[in-house]
């Protein structure tokens, strides 16, 4: 399974470093791992035994872009995977699936994976407009690539309203959903997309969603900044 590790906001300069050295020559032989650090701490996630991540990349290429941080400039350090669309983004950041897209265009073309972030509100669940709302945000973020752009994308599907709650849906219902991005997007592009699952992962419910027949990994926030427990779920 694919684990996506995504520290958001969080440490300080020599707790970043406590976190990177606890990983070090990390072996796994089943999960493969991707570390997304805060932009400043990439460079002290030398990858050894996993794969470096970054949480965002601007949709510019370069130059007068104040505070941004470009596609080239994380290929340059090695990253190999960049999260796009994560709710917090598109909430607090006002980003749209016109901006995701170019954002994600950008990485494509320096060779970086996009994980595409999709999911409804609590509002849209009430409303039964899941699939819908999942649906649109994938179609108007992918409109456009070509195939090959298409093979090298991940999704992850994270209801909004399971981030950092502790709530998780069903596992039938995440299997429901993950089981319909799939068809629709074989249907709209003859394309077999991977698709993780984010949203209140934690040593107690890990296992079970692991068995989730159609799932190919997840997305890990909070339970991820503790290195002990990213170690004791993975194998
Ligand atoms: P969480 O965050 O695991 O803390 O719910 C997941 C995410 O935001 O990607």
């Amino acid at each position: 399974m694919l684990i996506v590790l995504n520290h958001k906001m969080n440490f300080l300069k020599e707790e970043a470093l406590a976190y990177a050295k606890e990983m070090e020559g990390l072996f796994l032989k089943e999960d493969q791992l991707i570390i997304c650090p805060t932009y400043t701490y990439l460079p002290f996630f030398e990858p050894i035994g996993y794969s470096l991540g970054a949480q965002d990349v601007s949709h510019y290429q370069n130059g007068a872009h104040t505070g941004n941080v470009s596609a080239s400039q994380l290929s340059s350090l090695s990253v190999r995977y960049a999260i796009v669309g994560h709710s917090e983004r598109r909430l607090f950041e006002k980003e749209t699936s016109e901006l995701i897209h170019e954002k994600m265009k950008e990485l494509l073309d320096h060779h970086i994976t996009p994980i595409l972030c999709v999911g409804e509100s609590l509002e849209e669940k009430e409303r039964g407009e899941t699939l819908f709302r999942v649906m649109q945000e994938i179609e108007e973020s992918l409109q456009g690539f070509t195939k090959d752009e298409l093979e090298q994308i991940i999704i992850a599907y994270e209801p909004v309203w399971a981030i950092g709650t502790g709530l998780v849906p069903k596992e039938e219902e995440i299997d429901r959903v993950i089981k319909r991005i799939k068809e629709q997007v074989f249907h709209t592009w003859q394309i077999e997309m991977p698709v993780l699952y984010g949203g209140s992962v934690n040593q107690n419910n890990i296992s079970s969603l692991r068995e989730i027949p159609s799932l190919d990994g997840f997305l890990i926030g909070s339970f991820s900044l503790d290195p002990k427990n990213v170690k004791s779920i993975l194998k």
